[in-house]
This record gives structure tokens, C-alpha cells and sequence, in this order.
């Protein structure tokens, strides 16, 4: 009897660790951010306009579940709790992977969103852009400008059929100039990012130019 008791009791704590490791397996390592240095509207407010806001979805217009992710003020209006992810709406659906329902974000955007929550969710305008203008190469310049509109251009169901997530997509834009034309927002012009992210910063516009002038390589 007592043994009985004994392999009941050894496999169900068995079966518990089971559960606990199952669990732990759907979150994914994130990459450590500091916390103080990131700057909503460098860091967060590009993810959420390219990953959410768009058109049909949590865009000013539409508010799909009542959600506007377009900007500051209507982000922290639900599903953020400052100071607590795990208790943040808004998070606990991303990092259970249900939104943004047809793409994946990257580790690395998870991280920034969480981090960004856990450290207050605060508010953070005119950031510092690091961008050195001489540095205009695809792979350590324009790829990661792009990396803040790939979101919505790339893929089967990319805005405006633009794929900007590859060096051939880029070019073929950069080369009609509705590139330069939509990022220095010229008139004419669909200004982009849109729905009021800000604008790219003169730095980054002049490595565009540039590597556009330098023959758009995917160097
Ligand atoms: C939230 C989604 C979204 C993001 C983020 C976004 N775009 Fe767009 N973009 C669109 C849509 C939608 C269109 C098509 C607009 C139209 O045709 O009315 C478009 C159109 C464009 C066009 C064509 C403009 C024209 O006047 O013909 C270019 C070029 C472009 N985007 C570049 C970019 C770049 C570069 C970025 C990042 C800095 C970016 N987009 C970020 C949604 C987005």
C-alpha cells in the first residue's frame, strides 16, 4: 500500500515537472535590452506602425477589438500595464504568438516590447538616432532602415506590392524614386513611415541617397 502511495506520488510530481517544462518550452529566450535606453519612438512606435497599424487592423480608422496602435497616446489607452508585461494584454498576445496574426515579429522586436513595458512603458520623443551618414552599404546601412517598413512591404500581401525586405526589392522602388520621393515626403509622394511615425532622419535619407547614387548593390 504504502508503496503504491509512494509511485503515485513520484509520477504525479513527474507529470508536474512535465507541465512546468511544456510551459516554459512556448516562451522563447529574448535578447536582453537595457531598459533605460530605449526610446519609444525609435525603438517601440516602429514596430507597432509596421506590425499592427495598418489598414484594417489597429490603425486610427479601423481600432480592430478596440485597439489603436498608431501612436502613444492610444497604445497605453488599453492593454498596457506599466510596469507588468505579463499582465499587459497588448503583450501576452504577441509573445503567445496569436498577433500579429500573418507574420512573426523577431526575438529581437518581442524583447523590445517587453522590455520597454517591464521598464514603465514610458513615453520618449526626439531620441537620438545613431546613423553615421558615410555608411551606406545594403547589409550595415539601408537594412536597417528597411528593417522599420518591412512589416508592411514584404511578403505575398506586402503594401503597395513594395517588397523592401531584400536588396532587388529595394532597388526596384529606389529606381522608379517613389523611395526618396515617399521618405523626404515630396508632394506627389505617399509619405512613409505612415500614420505619423516619424519621419527618417536627414542622416538616414542621405544613406539612401547615397547608396542609391553608389548603384543600389546588395553590398
Ligand atoms: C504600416 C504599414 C507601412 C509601413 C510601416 C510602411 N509603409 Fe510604405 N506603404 C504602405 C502602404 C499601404 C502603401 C501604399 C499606399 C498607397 O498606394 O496609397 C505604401 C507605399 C509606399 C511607397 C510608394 C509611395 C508612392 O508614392 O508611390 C513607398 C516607396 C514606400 N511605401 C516605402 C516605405 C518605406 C521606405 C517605409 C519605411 C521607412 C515604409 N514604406 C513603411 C504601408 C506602409
Amino acid at each position: 500500500m504504502m508503496h503504491k502511495v509512494k509511485v503515485l506520488f513520484f509520477s504525479s510530481l513527474l507529470f508536474v515537472s512535465f507541465l512546468f517544462v511544456g510551459e516554459s518550452c512556448k516562451h522563447e529566450n529574448l535578447p536582453y535590452i537595457n531598459g533605460d535606453s530605449i526610446c519609444f519612438e525609435r525603438d517601440i512606435l516602429p514596430i507597432f506602425v509596421s506590425n499592427c497599424a495598418m489598414t484594417g487592423c489597429h490603425d486610427a480608422n479601423t481600432r480592430a477589438e478596440g485597439y489603436d496602435l498608431s501612436n502613444y497616446t492610444s497604445i497605453m489607452r488599453r492593454g498596457i500595464k506599466p510596469g507588468d508585461p505579463t499582465n499587459s494584454k497588448t503583450w501576452e498576445v504577441i509573445d503567445d504568438g496569436s498577433m500579429p496574426p500573418r507574420t512573426n515579429m523577431t526575438s529581437l522586436q518581442k524583447s523590445y516590447i517587453k522590455t520597454w513595458i517591464a521598464a514603465g512603458a514610458k513615453n520618449g520623443i526626439n531620441c537620438f538616432v545613431g546613423c553615421d551618414s558615410n555608411v551606406f552599404t545594403y547589409s550595415a546601412g539601408v537594412s536597417k532602415i528597411m528593417s522599420q517598413c518591412t512589416g508592411c512591404h514584404s511578403g505575398t500581401n506586402a503594401s503597395g506590392r513594395i517588397d523592401l525586405s531584400n536588396a532587388a526589392g529595394v532597388k526596384s522602388i529606389a529606381l522608379s524614386g517613389r523611395l526618396v520621393g515617399s521618405v523626404k515626403q515630396l508632394s506627389g509622394f505617399v509619405s512613409m513611415p505612415p500614420y505619423g511615425s516619424p519621419k527618417l532622419s536627414d542622416c538616414q535619407i542621405t544613406q539612401i541617397q547615397k547608396w542609391i547614387n553608389n548603384g543600389c548593390k546588395n553590398d
